[in-house]
């Protein structure tokens, strides 16, 4: 039976990917009746000769979950639309909108910000990045200040992401930043110079890597690869001004300008101890950028010493590797590595940050789980997949303030990709799960680990279950026992992401 799903899977595969991308960037659909991908999809799964009956049926179930992901988010679009339209409107009712009050322009909208954006923790890598550097051989792309995406963000906002690209056997050249800053090695291989107050120490960076740079340091970075990309992320938590940092380059001339360009012959004279021509000849030269290409001759003057590998000098490694680290926790359906800080010199500890890495196994899904303390900033480094949040923020606006004792949760949704961003602050439960081809790889810094709990609502331990049971009894207004029935299961962290039994068999004669 296995080997048969195989055969025609891809053809299958192929359609829902395709449905799956209609998903993208937040776009207006409109709805037609009866969708017709919808029905395509079944049909395909009842044309397939070699399906099972088993399989037709895991295959139409697949078509409505997915036709249900697509439905959400086309819902939450025209919410989204039809917010902007009332926009001005701000103390209407929250069920029906009458197009009345149109134009209230009540004292400027700004006070607080608290229309929200739809999406206040979803970063598109097309729309939220800002293209700091780009040359023919690479490119620094910064994420937009967390606050400019949302107030709701303000607990992170010193923290800036920046992600760098360079092409093969590239020379990024030497500068220092007024920030602390994280590096990660999303993909590709790097030597980093890293100049000390004597020597150039050189660290050998895969796949994996993260290093802690402090502010100020003076590095460089070769791709040392001839043929792939390197591709960094670099979280720079600014020491100086909140939420903005900045590069200084020494060597340089014209483009990159050195720093030093900026004080004035005499003082240039006087400390270079140089005359003016030989000076201005020097900072005349560089012309190249600062992300260039250089030879293979090069790149291996810049490497490390082979020789000098052992035993004592040679390459430095990276703190460590996310990837190569045992796991925290794993499963058939998924894997949770997390780097807490554990030495109290490193620059993790002095942040209070973890770098975690989540890889959920495709058709699979994390529990859903909220982080006690921790705001987490995750990147899809591979894969794709889905994600759910529960808000409280977003619909207090439109609210009525006593018709219920409780807020109304607002559900963010997003489909996810490689390269796109998203923050889940602490107390939100949210939920990610994995496409049905691919494993969904996710990196994360959580900001304000330290003390960090991890709560979930499904399988071993969560935190329904670890309830008393007159408490929960009383907490959902309905019998313990059944409750228990329903929130037990023995798996924890990484489900199948499969509709219950009975579900399947409903769906069968549709
Ligand atoms: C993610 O998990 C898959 C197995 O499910 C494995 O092949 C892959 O190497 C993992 N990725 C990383 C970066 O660890």
């Amino acid at each position: 039976m296995a080997t048969k799903i195989n055969l025609s899977l891809p053809i299958f595969l192929f359609f829902l990917l395709a449905l799956f991308s209609t998903l993208a960037c937040a776009k207006k659909e409109t709805e037609v009746a009866a969708d017709p991908e919808l029905k395509t999809c079944k049909h395909q799964c009842l044309q397939q000769l070699q399906y099972t009956k088993a399989d037709k049926q895991i295959c139409l179930q697949s078509c409505d979950m997915y036709h249900g992901l697509k439905h959400e988010h086309e819902e939450q679009t025209e919410e989204k639309i039809r917010k902007k339209k009332k926009h001005e409107g701000t103390t209407q009712e929250h069920d029906e909108e009458e197009e009345s009050g149109e134009k209230e322009e009540e004292g400027e909208a700004e006070e607080g910000g608290e229309e929200e954006e739809e999406y206040p923790y979803i970063f598109e890598e097309n729309c939220d990045f800002d293209t700091k550097v780009e040359t023919e051989d690479g490119r620094i792309r910064v994420l937009k200040k967390f606050t400019e995406k949302s107030k709701l963000l303000k607990g992170i906002e010193n923290i800036r992401l920046a992600i760098l690209e360079a092409r093969a056997h590239t020379f990024v050249a030497p500068r220092h930043f007024d920030s602390d800053v994280l590096l990660f090695n999303i993909k590709g291989r790097a030597v980093l110079g890293w100049v000390k107050e004597s020597e150039t120490e050189k660290f050998i960076l895969e796949s994996g890597d993260v290093l802690a740079i402090p502010a100020g340091t003076q590095v460089y970075i070769i791709n040392r690869d001839e043929n792939e990309k390197l591709f960094l992320a670099m979280l720079h938590i600014p020491v100086s001004t909140p939420g903005k940092f900045e590069e200084f380059f020494g060597p340089g001339g014209r483009d990159p300008e050195s720093v030093l360009s900026a004080f004035g012959w005499n003082v240039l004279q006087a400390a270079l101890q140089s005359p003016k021509g030989e000076l201005e000849k020097l900072f005349e030269q560089q012309n190249g950028g600062s992300i260039f290409q250089i030879s293979r001759e090069q790149v291996q003057k810049l490497a490390p010493k082979k020789t000098s590998w052992w035993p004592f000098s040679g390459p430095s490694t990276a703190e460590f590797n996310l990837f190569t680290m045992s796991p925290t926790f794993s499963n058939s359906h998924g894997t949770l590595t997390e780097a807490a800080p554990s030495d109290s010199r490193s620059l993790l500890h002095k942040h209070n940050i973890m770098i975690s890495f989540t890889n959920i196994t495709k058709e699979s899904m994390s529990t859903i789980l909220y982080n006690s303390h921790a705001t987490k900033i995750a990147m899809v480094i591979s894969g794709k997949g889905g994600l759910q949040i529960a808000c409280p923020h977003i619909t207090s606006r439109s609210q009525t303030k006593h018709e219920k004792s409780s807020p109304s949760y607002h559900r963010i949704s997003a489909e996810l990709k490689p390269g796109m961003l998203f923050v889940v602050p602490p107390g939100h439960p949210f939920v990610t799960f994995s496409s049905r081809k691919e494993n969904l790889q996710i990196l994360c810094f959580e900001i304000n680990a330290r003390d960090n709990k991890k709560f979930t609502f499904a399988g071993k331990d969560n935190i329904v279950s670890s309830m008393d049971d007159p408490a929960k009894e009383l907490g959902f207004n309905y019998p313990s026992k059944i409750v228990n029935r329903i929130f037990d299961r023995k798996e924890s962290l990484f489900f199948p992401f499969q509709l219950p039994r009975q579900g399947r068999d409903r769906r069968a004669d549709a």
